[in-house]
């Protein structure tokens, strides 16, 4: 088959909007080369063995893809004569499920759900002519995900070599109001810099998702450990190789080192978080050794020489915000008073926010939590 990616070797990785850059730190530690930043992305050439590494280990990525066809595509009935030429029964059986995710954007065809139906209509119809039989889409849990992007009149047509979200690790059994993307998480807990040398505190760390991703750094847990192996999409891939990816996920597991009791510690005022962030980090490994206490920050004694990470409340809503500002200026003090020789890493919704903390701030990093723009602030206390 002349399929795009196994001419180019080149995937792209999806991210959240602002994780592009450690994404693409991530990538190359784990083996990828010729690696491109772009809009919620990255460009990168792997071998096989290091995209099922990627898909396996990677904690900043979201999905892989691998095109398979590219084309000009100026209206809804070329994309659909051009993806019904493609041979998608040397991709998948009759048997398996399949769904499209689409991205229409700067385009003649500017409706997603437009397309997304005409690639579908292109998929079925191929397979009704070979076999007289049609696979079933299946939305929620498909076994082969196609994705389509079409950008400045180009169509892109892929597949999903992750399938689900890689940001489902499988650990959140729980979880509070405003959770943050365990992504999200992992890329603050790499971008502090933490190994382990000092003990890790989230003082507010509702479901515990800042924990549970400084654990699995800590312990080279593979961030798919607890996902099913034959989930991937990537075993749909024409080249899929079994024995290369069975080898790839056994030296992964056998890196997995133990969690040393004492190193990572979390609390929220609200009972329920604490209960939340206890169920989640019971589902990972070493994560029952991990305290949990429903406290105040305001009531904890001292961390003294800590890594202090957390996601306090934003306020997005009217009023809210001038509630917050003595919160933030009480963070401050707690630092001041209670957390010398500490450093801090503070997700902060905006400038405002972080100014009332009242300390100097040694570097800003625009990341995205969802649609919000926020700052993660680091605060090195004296
Ligand atoms: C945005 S949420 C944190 C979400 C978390 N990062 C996660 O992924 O689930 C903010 C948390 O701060 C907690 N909180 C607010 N004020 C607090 C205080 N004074 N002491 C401890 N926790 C507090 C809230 O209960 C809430 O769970």
């Amino acid at each position: 088959m002349n399929l795009e990616y196994l001419e180019k070797e080149r995937f792209f990785a999806q991210t959240q909007r602002g994780l592009e850059a450690i994404a693409l730190t991530e990538l190359e530690e784990l083996g990828a080369v010729q690696c491109e930043a772009a809009y919620c992305g990255v460009y990168f050439k792997a071998a096989p063995k290091i995209l099922y590494k990627i898909n396996y280990c990677a904690r900043t990525v979201n999905h892989v893809l691998a095109p398979l066809v590219s084309f000009s595509c100026p209206t809804e009935e070329v994309l659909y004569k051009k993806a019904r030429q493609f041979p998608w029964s040397d991709l998948f059986s009759l048997d398996k499920t399949f769904a499209i995710k689409a991205n229409v954007s700067s385009s003649k065809i500017n409706h997603s759900y437009f397309a997304t139906f005409k690639l579908k209509d292109a998929v079925v119809d191929q397979f009704r002519d070979q076999f007289g039989k049609r696979p079933n889409v299946d939305p929620v849990k498909p076994d082969v995900l196609l994705n389509l992007n079409i950008r400045d009149n180009r169509a892109v047509i892929s597949l999903d070599t992750s399938g689900e979200s890689l940001h489902r690790r499988g650990y959140r059994v729980d979880t509070v109001i405003a959770p943050m993307q365990e992504t999200l998480a992992a890329a603050i807990i790499l971008l502090s810099g933490w190994k382990g040398e000092q003990p890790l505190i989230d003082p507010m760390c509702g479901a515990g998702t800042l924990l549970a991703e400084a654990l699995m750094i800590y312990c080279n847990i593979p961030s798919a450990f607890k996902r099913k192996t034959n989930r991937f999409g990537f075993v749909h891939l024409p080249d899929y190789d079994a024995k290369v990816w069975r080898k790839i996920k056994g030296e992964a597991d056998a890196a997995v080192r133990p969690y040393a009791e004492g190193l990572i510690s979390g609390s929220d005022m609200d009972a329920g978080a604490a209960r939340a962030a206890r169920r989640n980090l019971n589902q990972i490994q070493g994560g029952k050794d991990i305290t949990i206490l429903k406290k105040d920050f305001r009531d904890i004694e001292e961390a003294k020489n800590h890594m202090i990470v957390t996601n306090p409340p934003y306020g997005i809503r009217v009023g809210e915000k001038q509630k917050l500002f003595s919160m933030y200026k009480q963070m401050g003090d707690f630092f001041k008073q209670k957390c010398t020789g500490s450093k801090a890493f503070v997700l902060c919704g905006d400038k405002e926010l972080s100014k009332q903390i009242g300390l100097k701030i040694s570097r800003r990093i625009p990341l995205f939590n969802g649609p919000l723009e926020t700052r993660l602030v680091k605060i090195d206390i004296y």
